[in-house]
């Protein structure tokens, strides 16, 4: 990738390119960045560059003869690539237009100053205007320096590992998820415990809701064009269904926390040993656990009749009993447990629907029956499947 840079301030620019990253890739020769004064290509005695705009007006405005015959002379009649000019008026850039850009064989960035370029050079020199987003700069060298430093980590080889490119936000369609690096436990805010386990599955798991929610929170349009799952798409619902929840309770004076969706899921030994008998853990394991890896054990066991017919509460302390250290536990589909404090939950158990309110120690649970086929869980006096 080649990547030529015209400008009035080149210094501007040296030290991040010189830099981390960026500097190593440059080294290495994975991209190559030129820098160009424009002052350079000035035809009169003074170097002038800029002048009063026509019509009157604010500032100055670059003129048209540094600009374009500094790119002329430096891209030659075949060059293959993009030409920009870095404007706030541009196609705004976002990931998928740095993938178009990181395909180009070479790309020009022109830089503009004051109150911007004559229109001219832009007719004359550039394929397109990219702004970096909805403000207004001095220069447009920090947009050439943002633009440079997402397509270069897109090069093969500048990032340590391809990978780290492939799983990122806006790559998948979706933000991040949250990461996390040692001690397990900073000053009392622990790892969440999936990430500890080793279970690559698992972990996985857990990103890919982790990476649904953030976006559904804080960039809900992502959603719309990202590629989603039947699975991811069920996840959404119970999401989007849990934060009503959150906010219904909230509204009356309930504060709740909405506990984990997957830990049966995760810790499946745990659930076994509290919800499904001694005599009944091989044939159930067998039933259970082969071909649906970590999706839906409970209910599975539950609907198979292996488990144990428990209702809300009794079902959170034989899960405690087996894993004390986790707050428990796996709905089936679209289930939700939250842990309450204070307020009346009960009063609002009709509008809720389909959620299990537990207390803080889980020890009291307010189970609200939304589904038919929630089976025995939701209720001791159902018939058992
Ligand atoms: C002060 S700005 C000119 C703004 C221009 N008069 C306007 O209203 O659109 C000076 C230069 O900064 C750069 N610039 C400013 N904001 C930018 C943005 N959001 N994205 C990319 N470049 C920007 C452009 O190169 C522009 O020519």
């Amino acid at each position: 990738m080649k990547i030529k840079v015209f400008t009035l301030f080149p210094d501007m620019l040296r030290p991040m390119l010189s830099e981390s990253i960026l500097g190593r890739a440059i080294q290495a020769g994975l991209i190559s960045v030129e820098l160009y004064n424009i002052r350079d290509y000035t035809l009169d005695k003074h170097r002038s560059t800029d002048d009063y705009p026509f019509g009157g007006g604010a500032g100055m405005v670059m003129m048209a003869q540094p600009i374009v015959d500094a790119i002329r002379q430096n891209i030659g009649p075949d060059f293959h690539g993009r030409r920009i000019y870095l404007s706030p008026r541009g196609r705004r850039l976002d990931q998928s237009i740095v993938e178009e850009l990181a395909r180009e064989e070479a790309l020009v960035l022109l830089c503009g100053h004051y109150e911007g370029v004559d229109q001219r050079a832009l007719d004359s020199v550039i394929d397109e205007e990219l702004s970096i987003g909805d403000y207004v700069l001095t220069g447009g060298e920090l947009g050439a320096l943002v633009v440079i430093d997402a397509v270069a980590r897109l090069v093969p080889g500048v990032l340590g590992s391809d990978e780290s490119s492939a799983d990122e936000s806006f790559t998948t369609g979706l933000l991040e998820y949250p990461q996390y690096t040692r001690p397990a436990d900073f000053r009392g805010q622990r790892v969440p415990e999936v990430l500890l386990g080793g279970n690559h599955a698992d972990i996985a798991a857990w990103r890919r809701e982790q990476a649904l929610e953030i976006t559904l929170m804080h960039r809900p349009e992502l959603l719309d064009t990202a590629p989603l799952t039947d699975a991811d798409r069920a996840l959404l619902r119970r999401i989007r269904r849990g934060r009503e929840v959150a906010a219904l309770l909230e509204s009356h004076g309930i504060g709740a926390e909405r506990l984990e969706l997957r830990l049966a899921d995760q810790w499946p030994k745990a659930w076994f040993a509290a919800f499904v008998p001694g005599d009944k853990r091989r044939e159930a394991k067998k039933q259970c656990f082969s071909g649906r890896r970590h999706v839906g054990y409970l209910w599975q066991a539950f609907s198979m009749g292996f488990a144990k017919a428990l209702s809300g509460d009794a079902a959170c302390r034989a899960w405690a009993e087996n894993r004390p250290d986790a707050c428990m536990l796996c709905l089936p589909d679209d289930g939700l447990l939250f842990k309450v404090q204070g307020g009346q939950p009960d009063a609002l158990a009709e509008r809720l629907g389909d959620v299990v309110l537990a207390d803080e120690a889980l020890c009291r649970t307010l189970v609200v029956p939304g589904r038919r086929d929630a089976g025995p869980y939701y209720s001791e006096s159902e018939e058992h499947p």
